[in-house]
């Protein structure tokens, strides 16, 4: 198993969940502490005092400070020991892991490698997600017991609607009829469908006439780790897009671990915006389609692979049949392999 990118940013939670408590949160297999300066800027921290260990969650907040509950360590949000009260000098080796962090998208990003290269422009556009007036989304999060690779390879190959969302977006299989491309644009990654002429799927309910056709897409981006917007829209058959809709999701994966992944993903609209019902709606929805329809056959899948990854194989080495709608998946996998490869070699 090839270790984790560094130099990018990993969404760490929803904005709203790094309250007055801070949040802790395992990600790229540390527990880390979350929470807010004096400021309202975002902070992140191991939340393990180098003393005796104790969660610093688990302390108190001087300021922009955070005090061990165990014995009273101070830390700043650089990670430096700033205060030691059993004297004066502060021991080498005091300092703790800190991870530059950001706020932006109604999320909280973190910076997987030296925090003196994070760059808030790389954060990828979800500008989509905070609601507006013409716009609303819900928004949703899972624990998923897989590898974050194995959910890349799920949602950058959609061909698994028609076999796993049943109970949700499966649509009389027309993603059969549709035409699927994958292209590579600088370091972001598109798979696309692209299904014309076809009976409204339930999206498009409402948008023609009875017995009428429409244009149906389904548009994936992905950006390395595996944050990925999916944009779907459908259009009267043969006309301009701009006559139909487009909606964006986010899917949004963060490795807890090399083995479990934070799943975050919102939902938008473009009416009923005040409605609690249709928000109700769309989170059944959601929660149906990805809690209850992705997520345990990802689990599986990766359960059954588990084993031999433990013993160090790797994904490519179970030889993986490629069906060609897959090649979205493949794509991104070995582009990520090769944007860790280059960070290796720049670390020599
Ligand atoms: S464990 Fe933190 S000061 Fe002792
Ligand atoms: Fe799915």
């Amino acid at each position: 198993m090839t270790g984790f990118l560094r130099n990018c940013w990993y969404m760490a939670g929803w904005s709203n969940e790094v309250g007055d408590a801070g949040l802790v949160r395992e990600i790229l297999g540390q527990r880390l502490f979350l929470y807010r300066l004096e400021s309202g800027a975002p902070a992140a921290i191991l939340d393990r005092c180098p003393h005796r260990f104790a969660p610093l969650s688990l302390g108190t907040r001087e300021g922009d400070l955070v005090v061990c509950g165990y014995h009273g360590l101070k830390f700043g949000p650089d990670g430096r020991c700033v205060h030691n009260p059993f004297g004066q000098k502060i021991p080498a080796g005091t300092t703790i892991p800190a991870f530059a962090a950001a706020e932006r998208h109604d999320a909280i990003w973190l910076w997987g490698g030296d925090p003196a290269q994070a760059d808030e422009g790389l954060i990828p556009d979800f500008a989509f997600i905070p609601d507006t007036p013409q716009q609303r989304s819900v928004r949703g999060y899972t624990l998923m017991k897989a590898n974050y690779e194995y959910g890349t390879d799920n949602l950058m190959d959609l061909s698994h609607i028609e076999w796993v969302h049943k109970g949700s977006f499966a649509g009389d299989g027309v993603i059969f009829a549709g035409q699927h491309s994958v292209r590579q644009d600088g370091d972001t990654l598109h798979s696309d469908w692209w299904m014309p002429n076809i009976k409204p799927p339930m999206v498009a309910q409402g948008l023609v006439p009875e017995g009428q056709t429409v244009d149906h897409w389904l548009r994936m981006r992905w950006n390395a780790p595996a944050s990925m917007r999916l944009d779907v829209g459908a259009c009267p058959h043969g006309r301009d897009e701009a006559e139909g809709f487009d909606i964006p999701q986010a899917h949004i994966l963060t490795p807890a671990s090399a083995h479990e992944t934070h799943y975050f993903w919102t939902a938008s609209r473009n009416h009923d915006l005040a409605s609690v019902e249709a928000d109700q709606y769309m989170l059944d929805l959601f929660r149906q389609a990805f809690d209850v329809e992705d997520k345990p056959m990802i689990e599986a899948a990766y359960a059954n692979v588990r084993g031999n990854l433990d013993a160090g194989g790797d994904f490519w080495a179970e030889r993986p049949v490629s069906l060609g709608i897959d090649q979205g998946g493949t794509r991104a996998r070995r582009l990520l392999e090769s944007l860790i490869a280059r960070e290796a070699a720049a670390h020599g």
